[in-house]
């Protein structure tokens, strides 16, 4: 079983990512949970080149992470779930749909295409969309912002815009949550709808 969380940064994502793991791994499952972007060497790299360097141009952008993602696709994911392991993934796909395709502007359509490209056609089973305002989000994110939380509210608005536009395309993928719910009403509304 192949799982994604996507949100606003401060949606409270890394929070049930550990959460589920905890719980497939008390069902006595194998779990491999990982994020993006990072998750290998060069993931990782590319997290230093695209948040913490300096102005990075939108397609390049959008390209950097879709190269994180084809690596971790081809190094983590792909072997654990051939392993039989369940994969917990915090951002995948959806992230550049919405950052880069919506609210960067470089098209829903175009950004898809180029990660179905990079993941080789390869979309989580479910993916968990913990959804909040612009405004709560940037108030839970620590004064610690990195270049993508340092975005506007207007930047944010649009990231949630895209999110909704994916999770109208893709209704039997993605399940909406409010994350405004206490994270452990959350993590019991993610495994009861993994089982
Ligand atoms: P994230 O790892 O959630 O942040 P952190 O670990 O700092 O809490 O994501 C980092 C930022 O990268 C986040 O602002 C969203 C952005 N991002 C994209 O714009 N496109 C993508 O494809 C991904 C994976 C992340």
């Amino acid at each position: 079983m192949f799982v994604t969380f996507e949100g606003l940064d401060g949606s409270g994502k890394s929070t049930q990512v550990e959460l589920l793991r905890a719980r497939l791994e008390a069902d006595a499952e194998q779990v491999v949970a990982t994020r993006e972007p990072g998750g290998t060497e060069l993931g990782e790299q590319v997290r230093t080149l695209v948040l913490h360097g300096g102005h990075v141009a939108p397609w390049a952008e959008a390209l950097l992470y879709a190269a994180s993602r084809a690596q971790l696709v081809q190094e983590v994911i792909k072997p654990a779930l051939a392993g039989g392991a369940s994969v917990i993934c915090d951002r995948y796909v959806d992230s550049s749909v919405a950052y880069q395709g919506v609210a960067r502007g470089l098209g829903f359509e175009r950004v898809l295409e180029l990660n179905l490209t990079a993941v080789e056609g390869l979309l989580p089973d479910r993916t968990f969309l913990l959804v909040l305002d612009p405004a709560a989000a940037s108030e839970r994110v620590a004064r610690e912002h990195d270049r993508l939380e340092s975005e506007s509210d207007v930047f944010h608005a649009r990231v949630k815009d895209g999110y909704r536009e994916l999770a109208e395309r893709f209704p039997e993928r993605i399940v909406e949550l409010d994350a405004t719910r206490p994270a452990d009403e959350l993590s019991e509304q993610v495994y009861a709808a993994l089982r």
